[in-house]
């Protein structure tokens, strides 16, 4: 299992650079990258989150399916993916992210999604994706261009939650999974 990088790590606010086959490790990283998804929790993981500033992101949203039966086997890889457009009614999705523990708040975004990438295998895919499964790649897709999603919630709200951000950035949070904290002293890391 690999550590998550918190908020506030430099890592997530770079824009990610796209990868070719030659980089190294790559499967062993895909299949550690849904393992710690996994142990964590999370239905979408992107490799700036694990401090590789790589354009990568892997999607598991089985534990979505009860809620949302048509993501039940929405299980893929995403490599060098570029947003082609972004449509449809604008929805609120409750959301929450692994390297900001204990947050969740309401983002609208758009209910469907173009996207471009190349699959696990280097294969090139343009697909549509709708809804719950649109909302993922764009969550993840976000990772990749340095966005946050409490980026997208009114200024009022990230006013609000600018302590609790602080907190977890200099490790001031409970957390059952492995993380780096920026701001974290290192008399705390050693204790
Ligand atoms: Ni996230």
């Amino acid at each position: 299992m690999l550590p998550i990088v918190a908020y506030g790590h430099p890592t997530l606010r770079s824009k990610a650079e796209e990868i070719d086959e030659s980089y190294p490790g790559l499967e062993e990283l895909i299949e550690s990258m849904f393992v710690t998804m996994r142990e964590s929790n999370g239905v979408g993981l992107a490799a700036p989150q694990i401090n590789r500033s790589i354009r990568l992101f892997v999607i598991d949203a089985s534990p979505y399916a009860k809620d949302y039966p048509e993501v039940t086997d929405f299980m893929q890889v995403f490599i060098n993916p570029y947003i082609l457009k972004e449509t449809g009614r604008e929805w609120t999705f409750n959301e929450g992210c692994l390297s900001i523990p204990d947050i969740r708040e309401d983002v609208i975004r758009k209910s469907r999604v173009r996207i471009r990438y190349l699959d696990e295998h280097f294969q090139p895919h343009e697909e549509t994706f709708e809804g719950v499964a649109a909302r993922i790649i764009q969550h993840e897709y976000d990772h990749l261009e340095g966005i946050m999603f409490v980026d997208r919630i009114n200024s009022l709200r990230k006013t609000l939650l600018r302590r609790k951000l602080n907190d977890i950035s200099r490790g001031a949070v409970e957390v059952d999974y492995k993380m780096i904290f920026p701001l974290q002293k290192k008399s705390m890391a050693v204790r």
